[in-house]
C-alpha cells in the first residue's frame, strides 16, 4: 500500500505535469501565430509528451491501490516573447520540475517506499533529456541572434520533431 504523504506527493505532481502540458500548448500555438510552426510543432509533440507523463503517474498511483485526486491547473501565459524567451522559458520550467522530482524522489526515501523509488527514477532521467534537448535549443538560437534565416532554418528542423524517429 501507499502511504499517505506518499500519495498526496505524486497526485500534486499529476497537476504539475499537466501544467507543464498546458504551457507547452499554450507556447506552441504562440509560435504557430508568429510563423514559426516548426518550433510550434516540437511543442505540440512535447505538450503530448507531458501528458504522458500525467497519465503515467496516475497509473502508478492506480496499481498502488491509491485514489486520485486532480487538483486544478494555473492557467499558462498567453505571450512569451521571442523565440529565445520561449526556449529560455521552457529550460527554466524544465529545471524546477527536476527540482520537483528530486523532491519526490526524496519523499520515497523518506517513506522507506522502494517501489516509489525506481518508479520515480523514469522521472530523474527524463528530466535530464528534458533539460538537455531545452539546453540545446537555447544554445543554438544563442548563436543564431537576430540572423532571421537561420533562426527559420532552425524553425524547419526541428518541426520534424514526431515526423521521423525523434
Ligand atoms: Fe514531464
Ligand atoms: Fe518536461
Amino acid at each position: 500500500m501507499i502511504s499517505p504523504k506518499m500519495l498526496e506527493a505524486l497526485s500534486s505532481h499529476v497537476q504539475e505535469e499537466l501544467y507543464s502540458a498546458n504551457l507547452y500548448l499554450a507556447m506552441s500555438a504562440y509560435c504557430e501565430s508568429k510563423a514559426f510552426k516548426g518550433f510550434g510543432r516540437w511543442l505540440r509533440v512535447q505538450h503530448g509528451e507531458e501528458l504522458e507523463h500525467a497519465h503515467k503517474m496516475v497509473d502508478y498511483i492506480l496499481a498502488r491501490g491509491g485514489q486520485v485526486a486532480i487538483g486544478a491547473v494555473a492557467a499558462p501565459p498567453r505571450d512569451f516573447g521571442t523565440m529565445l524567451d520561449v526556449f529560455e522559458e521552457v529550460l527554466k520550467h524544465e529545471r524546477r520540475v527536476s527540482e520537483v522530482i528530486h523532491r519526490l524522489h526524496a519523499t520515497s526515501q523518506a517513506e522507506k517506499d522502494t517501489a516509489a523509488q525506481v518508479f520515480l527514477q523514469w522521472f530523474v532521467s527524463e528530466q535530464v533529456e528534458e533539460e538537455a534537448n531545452a539546453q540545446e535549443i537555447v544554445d543554438k538560437l544563442r548563436l543564431v541572434g537576430d540572423k532571421s534565416s537561420a533562426a527559420l532554418y532552425l524553425d524547419k528542423e526541428y518541426g520534424k520533431r514526431g515526423k521521423q524517429s525523434g
